[in-house]
C-alpha cells in the first residue's frame, strides 16, 4: 500500500457523478483530492461542502489546463495523481451529429485526457513516481450502433492509456484505465438522453475501484472493467 498522506490528486469533472465520489473517497483514504470542474459555482460550493481545494478547470481549454495545473502544483505541492474523469455522452445516428458535436466530444473526452496527462507527466517522470487513471468506458471494449463518436473518443483513450502504461511504468509512473459499464450519474440526462439507470452501478462503486487502483503504488492495474450485477440480463 502506498503512503497517502499529503498525496495531491487532481480529479477532473468532479462536480458530479464518478468524479465527485472519487474526491470523497480519496479524502477518506487520506489523499489530498483537488476538485476541478468547468462550472465555477458548482466547484466553489462542492469544494467547500467537502472541505477540499477546488479549481475551475475546463478540460477543453488548453489555457485552463496549463495555468490551473501549474497553480495547483504551486499551492498544493507536487501532483502525485491525476484522475482523468471529465467526459460527456453523445448518442444518435452519426449522420445527424453536427461537426461541432463531434469536436466537442473529442475535445473533452480525448484531447482533455491527453493534454491533462501531458501537463502533469513531466514532473511525475522527474520524481520517478505518480499515477494517472483514465476513466474510459466499456464503450471502448466493443462497438455498437448509435455511439460512434463517444466510442471513438474512448477507443482513442484506450490506445493512449495502453501505450503510456508501457512507456512510463519503467519510469515509476502508473498509467491505468478504468472501464465501467453503466453508471447512475447525470451523464445521459446532461446529453438529453432518457436512460433507465435502475440497474446501473453507483458512482460510489466506481469510485471504490478507482481509489483501490490508486492506493497501491507497486501495481499497474490494466484494463479494469466491471458492471453492476443487476446490469446482467
Ligand atoms: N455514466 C456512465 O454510464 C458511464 C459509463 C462509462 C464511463 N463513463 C465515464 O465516466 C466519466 C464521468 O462521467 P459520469 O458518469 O460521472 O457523468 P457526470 O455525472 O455527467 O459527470 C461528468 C463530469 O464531467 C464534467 N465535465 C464535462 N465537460 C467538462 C469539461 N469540458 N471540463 C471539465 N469538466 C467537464 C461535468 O461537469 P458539469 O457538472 O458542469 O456538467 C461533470 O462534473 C466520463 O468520462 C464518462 O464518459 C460514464
Amino acid at each position: 500500500m502506498t503512503n497517502t498522506v499529503e498525496k495531491t490528486v487532481i480529479v477532473t469533472g468532479a462536480t458530479s457523478g464518478i468524479g465527485l465520489a472519487v474526491v470523497c473517497r480519496l479524502k477518506d483514504a487520506g489523499f489530498l483530492p483537488v476538485l476541478t470542474g468547468r462550472n465555477a459555482d458548482k466547484v466553489a460550493t462542492l469544494a467547500e461542502q467537502n472541505g477540499v481545494p477546488g479549481y475551475v478547470l475546463d478540460v477543453a481549454s488548453e489555457h485552463d489546463i496549463s495555468q490551473v495545473t501549474a497553480q495547483i502544483e504551486k499551492e498544493h505541492g507536487p501532483v502525485y495523481g491525476l484522475v482523468n474523469n471529465a467526459g460527456i455522452w453523445l448518442e444518435g445516428e452519426f449522420v445527424d451529429y453536427s461537426a461541432s458535436d463531434i469536436r466537442k466530444v473529442m475535445d473533452i473526452n480525448t484531447m482533455g485526457t491527453m493534454l491533462m496527462s501531458h501537463a502533469v507527466l513531466p514532473a511525475m517522470v522527474k520524481r520517478g513516481k505518480g499515477a494517472i487513471i483514465n476513466v474510459v468506458s466499456t464503450g471502448a471494449l466493443y462497438t455498437r450502433k448509435m455511439i460512434s463518436v463517444y466510442a471513438a473518443s474512448k477507443w482513442a483513450i484506450r490506445g493512449f492509456t495502453g501505450c503510456l502504461e508501457v512507456e512510463y511504468a519503467p519510469k515509476g509512473v502508473q498509467v491505468m484505465g478504468f472501464y465501467p459499464g453503466k453508471v447512475a450519474s447525470n451523464m445521459y440526462e446532461t446529453a438529453g438522453i432518457d436512460r433507465n439507470l435502475d440497474v446501473a452501478m453507483t458512482p460510489e462503486q466506481a469510485a471504490k475501484m478507482i481509489v483501490t487502483m490508486l492506493d497501491d503504488d507497486g501495481m499497474v492495474w490494466s484494463h479494469v472493467s466491471g458492471r453492476s450485477i443487476r446490469d446482467y440480463v
